[in-house]
């Protein structure tokens, strides 16, 4: 329970991925001085207030009904082909809905934690440090910078970059999910074999958001795991630790793919900045994915 001391925590896109995973961390002991609202857009959920990033009214509703101290800016437009093809719609939503959370924090006295991601790179010289100059090359990447820039003009402003979330999620649309989903269905699903990153375990990287923000943290922080591996090469990974058929993988360039919107190849992301604040690494893949399949037993056992 939380004290009546508690920081009130705000979170934008409770219903995704690192939203979810913050309102689930959050509940451990060590968090206990944290407590945290979810909002949602599309997908309803109990407890959840609604917040529409393009609604400027449903904002400042949510924070007056909360009086955040903080607020995590988890939602966003996140699928990078969709944004490609809606620049109008990504930026509406990824720019503007910022600018109006922004407004609402100032009036609140809310601080402000956003979430951007590598593809603020253009993945010729990765991984990248904090201070190396972005240069997007998405539509999905130039919204992501514009946002995280106008989150760090704000005096105790927190931007997190990250990429490729794993966690066990039926509800998510994450690359682990969708491999999952494929394998265990017996279908094939192609992989680009030439975009390198660092696959970061979700619940890991909820826990550590938390405890930068428990440090009173601002400005930029890189937040990946350690491992540097091309998509194809963290699909084996899975397959083999889930037991599934690595024949349905099939590696692919990125010319090949013909997805939308262009990737940066080599990207990623320096931690050390963290490591040596925190004094520890994100998790590596072996142990991530070891946690996800023990998640996905369980489940596979509860449906019998
Ligand atoms: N997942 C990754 O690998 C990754 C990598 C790098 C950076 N990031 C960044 O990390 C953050 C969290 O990503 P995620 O993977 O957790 O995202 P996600 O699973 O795609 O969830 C997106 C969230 O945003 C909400 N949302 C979408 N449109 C909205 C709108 N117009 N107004 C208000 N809320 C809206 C969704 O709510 P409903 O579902 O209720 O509509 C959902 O809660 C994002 O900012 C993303 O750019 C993610």
């Amino acid at each position: 329970m939380a004290s009546s001391l508690a920081k009130k925590v705000l979170v934008l896109g409770a219903t995704g991925e690192l939203g979810g995973a913050l309102l689930r961390v959050a509940l451990r002991p060590e968090f206990r001085n944290l407590q945290l609202t979810g909002t949602y857009c599309q997908r309803p959920m109990q407890d959840f207030l609604f917040l529409d990033l393009e609604n400027p009214a449903s904002i400042e509703r949510a924070f007056s009904t909360t009086q955040p101290q903080i607020s995590v800016l988890c939602s966003a437009l996140t699928a990078v082909d969709y944004c490609e093809v809606h620049p109008k719609e990504a930026r509406q939503v990824n720019v503007k809905g910022v600018e109006s959370v922004l407004e609402s924090c100032r009036r609140h006295g809310t601080v402000p934690v956003y979430l951007s991601t590598e593809y603020v790179f253009d993945g010729k010289s990765g991984p990248y440090r904090e201070e190396d100059p972005p240069h997007p090359i998405s539509v999905y990447g130039c919204t992501k910078w514009e946002a995280e820039q106008q989150v760090l003009r704000e005096p105790e402003g927190l931007v997190v970059r990250t990429t490729v979330l794993y966690s066990y999620n039926p509800n998510s649309k994450t690359f682990l999910m969708q491999l999952l989903r494929n394998l265990t269905q017996s279908k094939k699903m192609p992989v680009p074999n030439d975009q390198f990153s660092h696959p970061t375990y979700t619940p890991d990287l909820a826990g550590i958001i938390l405890e930068l923000i428990g440090r009173k943290k601002s400005g930029l922080y890189h937040l990946v795991g350690p491992d540097y591996v091309p998509r194809s090469e963290f699909a084996f990974r899975i397959a083999r630790i889930f037991g599934l058929d690595p024949a349905l993988i099939v590696p692919k360039s990125t010319q090949e793919m013909g997805q939308k919107a262009p990737r940066p190849l080599q990207a990623g992301l320096v931690t050390e900045k963290v490591v040596r604040e925190l004094g520890r690494p994100l998790v590596g893949i072996e142990e991530g994915l070891r946690c996800v399949e023990k998640g996905w037993r369980e489940n596979s056992k509860a449906l019998g």
